[in-house]
């Protein structure tokens, strides 16, 4: 059969940058797909409005765990600002693209890093990011 996920993700998969738990994170977002179970967590570290550090913690297929990886990789030393430009499919595309079957796991990053910033925002300012809602995920069956 032949393989369905770019070098990059099968490399992002197989070695996650930036994976485990973060001391002290000026930011957590924690998202989950209520249909597969997937959970992710974001860390983020902000100093003068730049995003100087980023983890994650990923209970989720390969493609979660790559896209995680590589969320956390592109949202390194950009402002807030830049990084929140960032959507799921600049993460898909900077991965060599991933099937469309498994778009719906980038989602889980983009959420998870912008339910990180909202938290960060919230404890700094009083208030959180304007319009932030996770996306809802379709009501449907998927296989990991
Ligand atoms: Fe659930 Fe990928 S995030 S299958």
């Amino acid at each position: 059969m032949a393989q369905p996920y770019s070098e990059k993700v099968m490399d992002h998969f197989m070695h996650p940058r930036n994976v485990g738990e973060m001391e002290n994170p000026d930011g957590i977002g924690k998202v989950g797909n209520p249909i597969c179970g997937d959970i992710m967590e974001m860390y983020i570290k902000v100093k003068d409005g730049v995003i100087v550090d980023a983890k994650f913690k990923t209970f989720g297929c390969g493609a979660a765990i790559a896209t995680s990886s590589m969320a956390t990789e592109l949202v390194k030393g950009k402002t807030i600002e830049e990084a929140l430009k960032l959507t799921n499919k600049a993460v898909a595309e900077a991965l060599g693209g991933l099937p469309a079957i498994k778009m719906h796991c980038s989602v889980l990053a983009e959420d998870a890093f912008k339910a990180a910033v909202n938290d960060y925002l919230l404890k700094t300012t009083g208030k959180g990011l304007p319009g932030f809602k996770p996306h809802e995920e379709p009501l449907e069956e998927h296989e990991h």
